[in-house]
C-alpha cells in the first residue's frame, strides 16, 4: 500500500471512506498503521485519554509535540495529523505559525485547528506557510465552557446553516479535509454533500467521507476521569465500574479494560502464590543448568 498523503485523502472525496483513528505512543502507532488506517491523528484527546485530564483543555503543547515525535516513529504509511492544543493558536497568528511549524518538525504532516469561520484567517496563514490544516466543526471540546458542556451542535436550522457555512469557509481557506463532531447525521450528510474536500466524522452519521473514533474508546481502554474515580471510592474496582457512559458514537471493538484488569489480577494472584516465575522463567548458574535444561539462558 503506497504512503498517504494530503493530496491522496483529498481524492477520497466521494469515492473509498477514510479510516481515521488517533494515537499517541510508539507501540499503538506501529501496529495503527500496520492495521492499514489511513489518517492517524495525534488528537489532543490524549488529555482525557492518557494524561488523566478532566479535559482537552490542560493539555500543552509540548505534550502534544512529545506524542506526536513518539508516533511518527511508529508511522510509515499513515498521513500524521497533530492536534494544535488549546491556546496554541488563540493569542496571533505568529504564535499559531510558530506552534504549527513544531508540529511538522516533529513529524506531524499536517495540523489540526477547531473552530469555523473565525478560524479562517489563521488557515489561510497556516496554508500560506506550507502547512496543511485540517477543520474541525460542530462539537469542538476545546470549546467546552463556551457550548457549556459536551452537546450535540448543529440540532436548530440556524445552528445547522451556521455550520454549512463555517465548513464553506473553512474550505475556502484552504483546508485539505474537515473533521464534523457530534452533529446530527442528516447535516453531516448535508455539509459532506456542499464541500468539494473530504469530511471526516466523529458522531456525524455515516454519509461523511471518512471516520475517526478515539483509540481508547474503540479498543475498550476508556477510564473514567480522576473526579469520578474519587467519587466511587472504591479501593479495588471492578471492571464494570471502570467503564464510563459509553458516547452513541462509540462502538468498542475489544474490552481491553476487562483483558487488562483479567491479566494484571492473574499475575498479582501467580506472584502471591509462588507460581511466578517458573524455573522455565528464571536463570541459573553454571553448575545447575546441566540439573535444569530450560533452552536459551540467553
Ligand atoms: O483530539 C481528538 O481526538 C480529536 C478527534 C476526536 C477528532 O480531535
Amino acid at each position: 500500500m503506497s504512503k498517504v498523503t494530503v493530496p491522496s485523502i483529498k481524492a477520497h472525496k466521494g469515492g473509498e471512506r477514510i479510516a481515521a483513528v488517533t494515537a499517541y505512543d510508539y507501540p499503538t502507532a506501529v501496529l495503527v498503521d500496520a492495521s492499514g488506517i489511513d489518517l492517524v491523528l495525534v488528537g489532543d484527546s490524549i488529555g482525557n485519554t492518557i494524561l488523566g485530564y478532566e479535559s482537552t483543555i490542560p493539555v500543552e503543547l509540548e505534550e502534544m509535540l512529545a506524542a506526536t515525535r513518539a508516533v511518527r516513529r511508529g508511522i510509515r504509511r499513515a498521513l500524521l495529523v497533530g492536534d494544535m492544543p488549546f491556546g496554541s493558536y488563540h493569542c496571533d497568528s505568529a504564535q499559531a505559525v510558530s506552534a504549527a511549524v513544531k508540529f511538522l518538525k516533529a513529524g506531524a504532516e499536517a495540523v489540526k485547528v477547531e473552530g469555523g469561520k473565525r478560524r479562517v484567517g489563521l488557515v489561510r496563514k497556516l496554508v500560506e506557510n506550507e502547512i496543511p490544516v485540517m477543520g474541525h466543526i460542530g462539537l469542538t471540546p476545546q470549546s467546552l465552557h463556551a457550548m457549556g458542556g459536551y452537546r450535540v451542535q448543529g440540532r436548530s436550522s440556524d445552528d445547522a446553516d451556521a455550520l454549512v457555512s463555517d465548513a464553506l469557509s473553512l474550505e475556502g481557506a484552504g483546508v485539505f479535509s474537515i473533521v464534523l463532531e457530534g452533529i446530527p447525521a442528516d447535516l453531516g450528510a448535508r455539509i459532506t454533500a456542499q464541500v468539494g474536500i473530504p469530511t471526516i466524522g466523529i458522531g456525524a452519521g455515516g454519509e461523511c467521507d471518512g471516520q475517526i473514533l478515539v483509540l481508547a474508546d474503540l479498543l475498550g481502554l476508556t477510564v473514567p476521569p480522576p473526579s469520578r474515580l474519587a467519587r466511587t471510592g472504591e479501593t479495588a474496582p471492578q471492571a464494570d465500574s471502570m467503564a464510563p457512559p459509553k458516547p452513541r458514537f462509540v462502538r468498542e471493538y475489544l474490552d481491553l479494560r476487562g483483558s487488562i484488569l483479567g491479566a494484571l489480577s492473574r499475575y498479582a494472584d501467580d506472584v502471591r502464590r509462588g507460581r511466578f516465575p517458573s524455573e522455565k522463567e528464571s536463570y541459573f548458574s553454571p553448575a545447575r543448568v546441566d540439573a535444569h535444561p530450560v533452552g536459551d539462558e540467553g
